[in-house]
């Protein structure tokens, strides 16, 4: 496959000051700090890979998003749904960040904690929040429901956290970050923004009360004091010491609110580029960009979706209950649909997915042919890009390819080889269409449910280190 990544340039060594020591980096060698991003609309699968890849990292950062997101890990017996804390909290000394881009409510944090301890897990000195992340005020939650409510049919179908209006705080410069949790400003923060949102709530207000939520505020402050830290600079050194950071996106390109199907979008960014805002590490020092990619598309909540087989099709309704397509933190039905390979180049491109995983490939299983849909047509004309108008996309008819099937049960091989023919080719048509290497192939929700197809691209992008498939 002709998909080799051009030679990184190397610069000369740079003295910064005459008689210092040189600080020669080969980037070619030496680092290995990988984002991973969701090429759809979210729930692709990013837990099951991010926990897959995870021992061959030393730390695992989350970017962007709150307890919007839930990932799901599963192995052996064990099933963990994650909402803010990675999903390489699952290995065992992985050190795991919670980074400044992301809104995190603390009692969500806590419950989860506790529920990841009571299974176990030990979290002990291996856990971060950042100083600089914003609070997810309970009023948040309210605002966002209220809003939604207000929309009714015209609503966005958010996850009701609070995620937008949490964003929206923070553009506008009056959020609470961790850090003011410690601060004298505290309570004029909280009267801020309290007296911004009552009138919007109305009656319905019970969390704007400043009193009660200061109180809240500094038993969070005193249970939050072992994880709050300047992660930015922590991170930063652990690259500089030579360890290698793995980067979770939460969401997926389309669901990021500048690449996204906006307005029907979260409020973060969720492409790779989200990574090194949301976690104050430089982008040259981001070096891998692996995307998660499912065999068919889903979305939860409103919005465009060319390929979407409206709920009563055959097709869909099985896509659905044997993809068990019901929402990890909301638990609502996700809408299903074929692949849409528009959606999946823009991904490409806008990520830089040379390498991505292929996950729930199984679900297919049972299909005589399978639909994917190469381009758009959009007022008589065939389109192949992206529109990035919402009207366009609402009009935009699918065209299909009809692959073959392979109709026979795929679910749990972990050998390429042991795919039947047809599925192989599924895949070596997705590759030749993304210009992308297909380096991960999913087939079950268990760690073990794997097929690791391209070694050599996942060894580069882990410096060597994920030798062998995981057990
Ligand atoms: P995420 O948000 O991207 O981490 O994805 P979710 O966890 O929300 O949703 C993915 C769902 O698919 C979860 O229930 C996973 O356990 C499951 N899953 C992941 N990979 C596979 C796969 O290859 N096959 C099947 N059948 N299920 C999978
Ligand atoms: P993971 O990380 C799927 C969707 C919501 C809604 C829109 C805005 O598990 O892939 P928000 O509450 O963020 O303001 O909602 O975004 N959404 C997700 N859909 N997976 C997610 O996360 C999502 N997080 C948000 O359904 O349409
Ligand atoms: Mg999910």
């Amino acid at each position: 496959m002709a998909y080799a990544r051009q030679a990184p340039f190397v610069s000369a060594p740079i003295c910064y000051c005459p008689g210092a020591p040189m600080r020669r980096r080969d980037k070619s060698t030496a680092m290995s700090n990988t984002v991973l991003t969701g090429m759809q609309w979210g729930d692709e699968g990013k837990g099951k890979i991010i926990d897959l890849l995870s021992p061959a990292f030393d730390a695992v950062v989350r970017y962007q998003g709150g307890n919007n997101a839930g990932h799901t890990v599963k192995f052996s017996d064990r099933h963990f749904a994650l909402h803010l804390i990675p999903s390489g909290i699952l290995t065992p000394g992985m050190h795991c960040v919670l980074g400044n881009g992301m809104v995190i409510p603390p009692d969500a944090f806590f419950e989860e904690l506790e529920s990841l301890r009571a299974s176990g897990v030990e979290t002990e000195e291996r856990l971060w929040i950042s100083d600089r992340a914003h609070v997810l005020l309970p009023i948040y939650a309210e605002v966002d429901k209220a809003r939604e409510l207000q929309l009714g049919t015209g609503r966005i179908g958010t996850t009701a956290r609070g995620i937008g209006p949490a964003y929206e705080a923070k553009i506008a410069r009056q959020g609470v970050r961790m850090c003011d949790l410690y601060s004298e400003r505290l309570e004029g923060l909280l009267m801020n923004v309290s007296s911004r949102l009552r009138p919007e709530l109305g009656s319905l207000g019970r969390g704007s009360d400043v009193a009660s939520l200061l109180i809240r505020c500094r038993d969070w402050a005193e249970r939050l004091k072992p994880f709050v830290a300047d992660t930015g600079r922590l991170i930063n050194e652990w690259i500089d010491a030579g360890s290698s950071v793995l980067f979770e996106g939460a969401q997926g390109v389309l669901l990021d609110v500048d690449h996204g199907t906006y307005p029907f979008v979260t409020s973060s960014n969720a492409t790779a580029g989200g990574a090194s805002t949301g976690s104050g590490v430089a982008p040259t020092r981001i070096d891998g960009s692996i995307g998660v990619l499912k065999a068919y598309t889903t979305r939860v909540g409103s919005g465009p979706f060319p390929t979407e087989l409206a709920e009563g099709e055959p097709d869909g309704d099985f896509l659905r209950r044997r993809g068990n397509e019901f929402g990890t933190t909301t638990g609502r039905p996700r809408r299903c649909g074929w692949l849409d390979l528009v959606i999946a180049r823009y991904a490409r491109r806008v990520n830089d997915t040379e390498i991505f995983a292929l996950t729930k490939i199984d679900v297919l299983d049972r299909f005589e042919s399978i639909k994917v849909c190469v381009a758009y047509r959009i007022d008589g004309e065939e389109v192949r890009d992206f529109p990035s108008d919402l009207g366009r996309l609402e009009r935009a008819e699918p065209v299909y390819e009809e692959l073959p099937g392979w109709n026979q049960e795929t679910a749990g091989t972990t050998r390429f080889e042991d795919l039947p023919e047809n599925a192989r080719d599924y895949v070596a048509y997705l590759e030749d269409d993304l210009e992308a290497s297909a380096a991960v192939i999913s087939t079950g929700p268990r760690r073990e449910e794997t097929i690791v197809l391209d070694q050599a691209r996942l060894e580069q992008l882990t410096r060597g280190r994920l030798q062998t498939p995981p057990p």
